[in-house]
């Protein structure tokens, strides 16, 4: 049964607050059930509010968490874009995650052998058979400018790629190399979380909910129109054309 919720929240620090307490509640039903719980976050500018929040929710038992990342820039972990870097700061140090739980993409490697190694990290956590791919209990995405999700922007043919799970992506826009985790391990997941905010997201979030069918140009659509299982946190000025409907 396809479950696609909508949550719009008056600004983004309501957005992020909200999304917070979300992820912090299907991670605790996630330990509920295994002794683990396998969550992959985003990077950008807008979850570190989000990150802020999860961080002081005192639901979550962050010993039992592991955390992955959805993409990564290459660039050292010190560098300004990393996401790791960010991530460090505003979720993991503060929340106490170990570092034993932390599975940072190399992007101080060259592309492809972070992607190898990234791959063979998932692998051998989760542990399944080689034709399962892994499934995440949370993946937390966003959503960008020009409608990219994760680091598969707008013209990456592996948009389509349904095996594989991770891969080395030279993005035009961003004008450097990514890893990313693919369509199928994020289609996997038994929970998507989608956080957008900003006036200029209400285009993209338009075009992903009610554009003509196309991810290769809007892969955001890959969420809004393939997965099962989503609940999109927005604040008001993103869902500006969902509420109006122009
Ligand atoms: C990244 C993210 C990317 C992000 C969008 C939105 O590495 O940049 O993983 O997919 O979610 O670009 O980013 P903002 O939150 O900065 O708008």
């Amino acid at each position: 049964m396809v479950s696609q919720q909508k949550h719009i929240l008056t600004d983004a620090r309501a957005s992020c607050s909200a999304a917070a307490a979300w992820m912090a509640n299907l991670l605790q039903t996630a330990l509920e059930l295994a002794p683990l719980a396998k969550l992959a976050v985003s990077g950008g500018r807008t979850p570190g509010e989000m990150f802020d929040s999860l961080a002081v929710n005192g639901d979550v038992d962050w010993q039992r968490v592991h955390l992955f990342f959805v993409d990564e820039r290459a660039v050292p972990p010190d560098h300004e874009q990393s996401n790791y870097g960010m991530t460090l700061k505003r979720l993991i140090e503060p929340a106490g995650i170990p570092t034993a739980n932390v599975h940072r993409i190399q992007g101080e490697a060259t592309p492809h052998d972070s992607a190898r190694r990234y791959i063979h990290d998932i692998r051998s956590f989760f542990d399944g058979p080689a034709e399962e791919l892994p499934r995440f209990d949370v993946i937390q995405l966003g959503v960008g400018e020009d409608g990219h999700t994760a680091s598969l922007f707008p013209g990456e043919p592996y948009i389509d790629n349904r095996e594989s799970v991770a891969a080395a992506v030279y993005s035009a826009t961003a004008a450097q190399w990514r890893i990313t985790l693919l369509p199928g391990v994020i289609l996997a997941a038994k929970s998507l979380v989608v956080l957008a905010c900003g006036a200029e997201k209400a285009e993209p979030l338009w075009q992903a909910w009610h554009g003509e069918l196309n991810p290769l140009k809007c892969p955001a659509q890959l969420i809004a129109r393939e997965a099962e299982n989503v609940d999109w946190f927005l604040d008001e000025a993103a869902a500006a054309r969902l509420i109006s409907g122009a």
